[in-house]
């Protein structure tokens, strides 16, 4: 490798879950911090971080041919390719092949390890490649520099990580072991994020409800311990946390949901089959009947809670009977919204080389009929809303002038117009709803 000009612009393009996105923000938090701006819109970056996802199909085949326009496409102006970086988890799991099948990529970097970035990027300036996939014990986190703006809505990533080995699942092999971020870290990050102006923090880990740590006074604390915590920032409005997994759903986690009137009445936990046979191919430590009963428990004590879920289809030896079961399943939760995949064989993951994998037309019919069943359900939940008043946080503009965008607290898009700010909580009546969003007018809140 040559020795090129220091890069005075960069651009991250993160392409997985909000954990992903989260490290994505970081990454651009560290470049900026080196005196490198983000390119502006439409222009091509001096520096191009490729933070990718590895949890489904394609995911590297995608890198390499993003890769390949970069080197045709992103010419800067002294005729050179940007500098290009591979983060995230496609570089955790493939990292060396990556290192020796493209040529035009000088830093690869996993997702535990991105705080040596600005060290990877003086390196790729003198000429040398680098890589890096430790999971080092000193974590990346207190590496990271304090964050600056922020919209009315932020990630926290509290929890990293995965222990359940889920047999189809690749993110304990890219993510690691689940390691809890300490209690007085997230307070302060919280803080400081609220300072910025985050009017909403989502709480961030492939198994949030996995986190656990001790409070100020030292006492052992689950997730609800740190919600209750951030509860008491004044000018943060709303809480929320994803994703979680039916073993970790504590009795004291769902009992914060009825007490805690700033965590948002929205539930993501997905069950990814309501076969049990299947359940237990897929190592999920669950039944289908088991992920009712928690449910059950939820609404007892959070009536309106909208609940959400992911699903795969065609996990090996998925039978017509199996998936039947599945659409049961979701007849009986009535879901809000939902996540549907497709089953993607990882390499290394044990359902990947399972005997009766299933054939692509039937996932796809499958896939189909659930999302048919999912869509049902998603508009009779945002239908029943129409009629309710509720606080929504204006997250920005809409398209149309004195348009604006934002959620309610059951993660709806809400769009209205009128008189309004960024990061303001307004008073609506929802009035009618679209596919994909509800229209509403401003309402008075309501006096006591
Ligand atoms: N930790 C979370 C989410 C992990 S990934 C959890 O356990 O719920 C997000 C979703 O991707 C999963 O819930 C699952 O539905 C889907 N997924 C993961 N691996 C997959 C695979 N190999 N094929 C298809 N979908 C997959
Ligand atoms: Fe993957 Fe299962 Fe862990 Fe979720 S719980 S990240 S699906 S192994
Ligand atoms: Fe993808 Fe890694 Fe997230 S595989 S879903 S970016 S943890």
């Amino acid at each position: 490798m040559q020795k090129v000009a220091p890069p005075r612009t960069y651009r991250v393009k993160s392409f997985g879950c909000q954990m992903n996105v989260y490290d994505g923000e970081r990454m651009a938090e560290l470049l900026a911090e080196q005196g490198i701006a983000p390119a502006p819109e439409g222009e091509e970056a001096d520096l191009v971080v490729l933070n990718t996802c590895h949890i489904r199909e394609k995911a590297a085949e995608k890198v390499y041919s993003d890769i390949g326009r970069l080197v045709k496409d992103g010419r800067r102006e002294n005729g050179t390719s940007p500098l290009i970086a591979v983060a995230g988890c496609v570089a955790q799991a493939e990292g060396e092949e990556i290192m020796a099948r493209a040529p035009a990529v000088s830093m690869v970097v996993g997702p535990q390890a991105y705080h040596r970035l600005p060290a990877m990027v003086a390196d790729a300036v003198a000429g040398r490649r680098a890589i890096d996939t430790d999971m080092p014990a000193e974590t990346k986190f207190g590496a990271l520099p304090a964050r600056r703006k922020v919209g009315p809505t932020a990630f926290l990533t509290v929890q990293e990580g995965c222990d359940k080995f889920c047999t189809y699942c690749v993110v304990p092999y890219t993510r690691g072991a689940e390691v809890s971020r300490p209690f007085a870290d997230l307070a302060t990050e919280a803080r400081r994020l609220v300072e910025a102006g985050a009017r909403e923090i989502t709480l961030l880990g492939q198994n949030v409800n996995a986190w656990t740590g001790e409070d100020a006074k030292g006492r052992a604390i689950g997730l609800e311990g740190l919600i209750r915590e951030l509860a008491a920032l004044p000018d943060l409005a709303r809480i929320r946390y994803t994703t979680s997994h039916p073993a970790d759903m504590t009795e004291a986690l769902i009992a914060a949901h009825g007490e805690v009137d700033k965590l948002m009445p929205f539930l993501h936990l997905p069950v990814q089959s309501g076969s049990d046979r299947i359940l237990k191919a897929m190592n999920r430590s669950h039944s289908a009947e088991s992920y009712l009963a928690i449910l059950d428990k939820v609404r007892a004590a959070r009536p309106d809670i909208a609940l959400s879920g992911d699903f795969i289809v065609g996990f090996p030896g998925e039978t017509d009977a199996d998936f039947e079961d599945t659409l049961r399943l979701v007849d009986a939760v009535g879901y809000a919204q939902c996540f549907s995949f497709k089953y993607s064989p990882r390499p290394g993951t044990p359902a990947a080389t399972m005997a009766e994998q299933i054939p692509a037309d039937v996932m796809d019919e499958r896939l189909q009929r659930l999302q048919a069943a999912l869509n049902r359900d998603q508009h009779a939940f945002n239908a029943a809303s129409v009629g309710k008043t509720c606080e929504v946080l204006v997250e920005r503009k809409g398209r149309h002038p004195g348009q604006w965008l934002g959620k309610s607290p059951w993660l709806q898009s809400v769009h209205f117009e009128g008189e309004a700010e960024v990061g303001e909580m307004v008073a609506l009546e929802l009035t009618a709803a679209g596919p994909n969003s509800l229209s509403a007018i401003r309402r008075e809140p309501a006096t006591a």
